[in-house]
């Protein structure tokens, strides 16, 4: 049962790839979230989050991006912001097809960023 990894029991790279793009063209569509990419980079931002979702779920390839509290800072990315996109996260897996359970561990796998996405760095050390 759950000796296999989450990015296996997802299908591994091929479904984890065609999730994370399927995933950010919804991102891209909502209107709230689309202002925070105008000026992104989409192929290499694209190519980090296939890299990091993959090393986040215990795949087999390494994240090699910007640490996520370095690259989200200053953007004034905030709480509501953060809960919309993890929404269209949950949206594709379901529309996928993924199991209740599998969803509910990405979920709960992509929440515990939420203080590297939404706070500061501090400088007060
Ligand atoms: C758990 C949630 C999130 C994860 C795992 C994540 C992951 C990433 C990754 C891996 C990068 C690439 C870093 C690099 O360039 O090395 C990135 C960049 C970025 N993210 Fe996120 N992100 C999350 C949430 C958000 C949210 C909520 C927003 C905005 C509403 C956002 C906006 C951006 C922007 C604007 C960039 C920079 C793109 C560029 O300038 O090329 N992210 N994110």
């Amino acid at each position: 049962m759950s000796d296999k990894s989450l990015f296996e029991r997802l299908g591994g790279a091929d479904t984890v790839d065609s999730m994370v793009t399927e995933f950010y063209d919804r991102v891209l569509a909502d209107p709230e979230l689309e202002p925070f990419f105008k000026n992104a980079n989409l192929d290499k931002l694209l190519a980090m989050q296939r890299e990091f979702f993959t090393a986040a779920l215990d795949g087999p390839l390494p994240y090699t991006g910007l640490p996520l509290n370095y690259a989200h800072q200053d953007r004034g990315i905030e709480r509501k912001h953060f809960a919309l996109f993890v929404n269209h996260l949950l949206e594709t897996l379901k529309d996928r097809g993924v199991q209740e359970d599998e969803v509910g561990d990405v979920i709960a796998r992509v929440n515990t960023y939420i203080t590297d996405i939404t706070g500061s760095l501090g400088s007060a050390g």
